[in-house]
Order: structure tokens, then C-alpha cells, then sequence
């Protein structure tokens, strides 16, 4: 059995199969899916699609950082709003993006401090988005560490080093198909990081793990990734799976 911690599946991309998508997931032993939330535009078909799918599907609640804008504080009280409404199994995807505009960095900052500090009321786990922002997230996240605080850094490509600060603060590190891109240098980082710190993903619809890349991605690949890593670590899928399997179930209470 595979977990993938990360899929944006409810999204307009696959509002024509999604029956099917589910399905062949499950046809390939992935028998549960986390659905990180994006905004208040995304929250519908989120929580629709975790309705329908009650025992493989898995909200998390947050506001994006590339959704952070001047409309920010109406965002957050919706997610403030959520939390005292219905069970959800992690804060995400919240983080700081500097890839795609820097414009909000500070709205950004409040936006991602903030829902750290709801993550520490609700005692529920993080899913960190980082890019290019890893120094200015990880300085944050040191702000706020107490005993409670624990989650997952997703779809990490940073440096050794920065795997290692991120393992240093007991945090997971979620990887997905950029570990079987050939040029990506991912696959000699996480060689040298035990199993026990990871989490697989797909991060649907986007990073399609070799060899389908550059189509849509959906959570049946998730093998590809589990494969990957295995062979990596010269060990087998199985094992991978294992052990990947139980680090998400004991991370989102799944
Ligand atoms: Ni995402």
C-alpha cells in the first residue's frame, strides 16, 4: 500500500475522469490521497471530493502562498472559519514563494506565520510549500517550534544541507517524480537520507514522474516515484512503501 501525500486532484483538470482517476489509483495500491487545499476557490471541490471518497481522501486546510494578496485577510478567516467546522488532517499547502512574484513577500510572511501558529492550536501537522524561499521559511519555522509542531517539507529540491536542517527539526521530506527527472540531482540527495524521513507524492497535476513526464500527473503513478527511490537505496519497493506508508499515516493521523 502507497500514500500520496500530496495531490491537487479535485482541480478542473480531472473534473472530466475523476471517478477513473480514483480507481486506477486504487487498481495500483494507492489506498489513500492527501488533498492540499490552494485557496477559498478550491475549498468546494476539495472538500466534495473527500466527501465522495470518505475513506481515501484526506483535506488539509491553508491559503497558498501564491494566493496571498492584498485580499489575504478574507482568505485567512475562512480558513480560521474551517478549522472550527469540520475535521481536517493538516494545514497546507502554506509556505513562502519567491519564484513566481515577490510582490506580497511580507503579506506572505503574516499569511505563513499565522497559520503555523493554527497548526500549533489544532495540533496538526504542516505541509510546507518552499521556492526559493528556503532561508527566509526555515528562519520562520524556528520562530515558531515547539514541542507540537511537526510536518512535511513538499516537494523538496533543496541541498543536502538543507535536508539535513529539515530532518534536524524531525520534519519529513516529501519527495515526488522531480527525483527520476535525470538532470535534477535530486537522486544523489535523497541516496543519502534514510527512508524514515520520507514522504512520496505526486503533486498532481504537475511533476509527472518519468516515464510519462509532461503529461498530466495523477496519484496511480506514484510507483514511479516509490521505484526510484528504492532503487536509490538499493533496497526493494515493498520496503519503500512500508515504511513511507507509515511515516504519512503517523504524520496526518491517517
Ligand atoms: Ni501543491
Amino acid at each position: 500500500m502507497l500514500i500520496d501525500t500530496h495531490a491537487h486532484i479535485y482541480s478542473e483538470d480531472y473534473s472530466d475522469d475523476i471517478d477513473q482517476v480514483i480507481e486506477r489509483a486504487y487498481q495500483c495500491n494507492v489506498r489513500k490521497i492527501v488533498l492540499p487545499n490552494i485557496d477559498s476557490s478550491s475549498l468546494k471541490s476539495m472538500l466534495d471530493l473527500s466527501t465522495a471518497y470518505p475513506q481515501i481522501c484526506f483535506p488539509l486546510i491553508g491559503l497558498h502562498p501564491t494566493s496571498v494578496n492584498e485580499d489575504y485577510r478574507d482568505e485567512l478567516q475562512l480558513v480560521d472559519f474551517w478549522l472550527t467546522k469540520r475535521k481536517f488532517f493538516g494545514i497546507g499547502e502554506i509556505g513562502i514563494d519567491l519564484y513566481w512574484d515577490k510582490t506580497f513577500l511580507n503579506e506572505q510572511i503574516i499569511v505563513f506565520r499565522h497559520q503555523l501558529q493554527l497548526a500549533k492550536k489544532y495540533e496538526l501537522p504542516v505541509v510546507i510549500h518552499v521556492r526559493d524561499s528556503f532561508e527566509q521559511v526555515f528562519e520562520i519555522l524556528l520562530s515558531e517550534l515547539d514541542r507540537t509542531l511537526t510536518g512535511v517539507f513538499h516537494s523538496f529540491s533543496g541541498s543536502p544541507e538543507q535536508a539535513k536542517q529539515v530532518i534536524g527539526i524531525g520534519f519529513k521530506i516529501g519527495v515526488n517524480g522531480i527525483v527520476t527527472f535525470k538532470n535534477s540531482g535530486l537522486g544523489s540527495i535523497i541516496q543519502e537520507i534514510s527512508p524514515e524521513h520520507l514522504l512520496i507524492e505526486t503533486d498532481s497535476p504537475y511533476l509527472t514522474p518519468v516515464p510519462f513526464r509532461g503529461k498530466r500527473n495523477e496519484s496511480s503513478y506514484l510507483i514511479y516515484v516509490a521505484r526510484k527511490i528504492a532503487e536509490l537505496h538499493n533496497t526493494t519497493v515493498d520496503e519503500i512503501a512500508r515504511i513511507t506508508t507509515e511515516n504519512a499515516e503517523k504524520l496526518f493521523g491517517i
